[in-house]
């Protein structure tokens, strides 16, 4: 099949070299000359495990490209993805669909012969409706479905989520789109992937309905850990306990300093506007942006607390700063609220992370980079662990207690052992393990 990907952003990028890695022929379209000139050198913008690799075989084997004239790629396209951005419009809470409407008009004057365009960004209920209006206005003449499939690629772990999906959500009832769909996908079907096949406002709401439970999932848990601290118990047992039950399962429970990233903040967001504006609120999502937002504070006071209250002429040293492990990401990073906070506090903050720091120096003021770990907690008062990068989680930790000026770790990843730390010599805190 022929598949046109519009932008070249995290989704589209990887969605259009798995796609090519399935045997398709995949041209990938950007605005961005610069980055289109990168990417035909095989410069991979973002940082994504087993990306680049997948991006030189394809294009070497001629079935990747890329390019900035949408023109070609579109007529001779049977599907057109949009995976443009759609973030947060300032100021409330909704999606901006500037991109994603200006990519259906652009591929209304284009389209040649029945087409399928598929929208992969994440966009409220009713977007599909307004993408096939725009089509039809523009090109009245046009033959096409609009489709919604939305992606579930967890960055760090893309390709794989692509390749082996738990499903696929295909939301259209047009059957021809459909059989191009099912085309598309078909190398799947060798793991028996379930591809659920909806209607297209029900596929929109899947999306955020998805991000909003595991949202909400991890507050949940994160809320349980805090009463855990509070009554003696242990968060990670109880997970366990009650994740070991298939009706809840384990994933995701996982305490920590709140979820970050550019898709559960933004989502949760956007699924509140949409509950609200159709007067349908949906308290629990509202609670969990709610107490998502203070956990982070309630980190800072975490840390704050562990070195005795006062953290004027102290040096705090933070080991990792990106969202989660496994990318470069910085965005709603819970360290760009907790490293301030401390700052504030009159503390001298010094961090290192094995990926974000080129990002995080546009992000934090005043932050002093390391050149890595140890080098990170000399004479600090206290070390953080803000995200749990691998190489965090075998530290020589006789070094790390000679390197600091007072053996204090704060663990908000859980990724130590509390008898460990302690039979080692240090005062250690972590996250609902009493
Ligand atoms: C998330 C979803 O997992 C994907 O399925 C979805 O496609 C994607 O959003 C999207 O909408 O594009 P992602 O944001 O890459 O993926 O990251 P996650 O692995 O889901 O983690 C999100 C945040 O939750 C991170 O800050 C992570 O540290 C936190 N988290 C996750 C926890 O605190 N505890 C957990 O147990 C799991």
């Amino acid at each position: 099949m022929r598949v046109t990907m519009i932008g070249t952003g995290y989704v589209g990028l990887v969605s259009g070299a798995c796609f090519a890695d399935f045997g398709h022929t995949v041209t990938c379209v950007d605005k961005d000359a610069g980055k289109i000139a990168r990417l035909q050198k095989g410069e991979i913008p973002i940082f994504e495990p087993g990306l680049d690799e997948l991006v030189k075989d394809n294009v070497e084997q001629g079935r990747l490209f890329f390019t900035t004239d949408p023109s070609a790629a579109i007529r001779d396209a049977d599907a057109v993805f949009i995976a443009v951005g759609t973030p947060s419009r300032r100021g409330d809470g909704h999606a901006d669909l500037s991109y994603v409407y200006a990519a259906a008009e652009e591929i209304a004057g284009l389209i040649n012969g029945y087409t399928v365009i598929v929208n992969k960004s994440t966009v409220p209920v009713g977007t599909g409706d307004e993408v096939e209006a725009i089509i039809k206005k523009t090109n009245p003449s046009a033959e096409f479905a609009v489709v919604s499939n939305p992606e579930f690629l967890r960055e760090g772990a893309a390709i794989g989520d692509f390749k082996r999906p738990d499903r696929v959500v295909v939301g259209t009832t047009d059957e021809r789109a459909r059989d191009v769909m099912r085309q598309l996908y078909r190398p799947l079907s060798l793991n028996e992937t379930p591809i659920v096949f909806t209607e297209r406002r029900t596929s929109e709401l899947i999306k955020y309905a998805g991000n909003g439970f595991l949202a909400m999932k991890i507050t949940f848990i994160n809320e349980i850990a805090d009463l855990c601290e509070a009554v003696g118990a242990n968060v990670q047992e109880v997970a366990k306990g009650i994740g070991l039950d298939n009706r809840i399962g384990r994933k995701f429970l996982n305490a920590g300093p709140g979820y970050g990233g550019s898709c559960f903040p933004k989502d949760t967001l956007a699924l509140m506007k949409t509950a609200r504006d159709n007067n349908a609120p949906i308290e629990l999502i509202e609670a969990t942006v709610r107490v998502n937002s203070a956990r982070k504070q309630k980190m800072a006071q975490k840390i704050i607390d562990a070195v005795g209250g006062e953290l004027r002429g102290k040096t705090i040293a933070i080991l990792g700063l990106t969202f989660k492990p496994n990318t470069d990401d910085m965005r709603d990073a819970p360290a760009l609220d907790i490293v301030p906070a401390l700052q504030d506090e009159g503390a001298k903050v010094r961090a290192f992370d094995p990926e974000g720091m080129n990002e995080a120096k546009h992000m934090l003021k005043d932050v002093q980079f390391a050149t890595g770990p140890y080098d990170c907690v000399q004479n600090a008062d206290a070390v953080v662990i803000i995200t749990e990068w691998d190489q965090f989680r075998a530290l020589d930790l006789d070094r790390i207690k000679d390197a600091l000026k007072t053996p204090t770790v704060i663990d908000l990843r859980n990724i130590y052992r509390p008898d460990e730390m302690r039979a080692k010599g240090f005062k250690y805190v972590s996250v609902g393990r009493a």
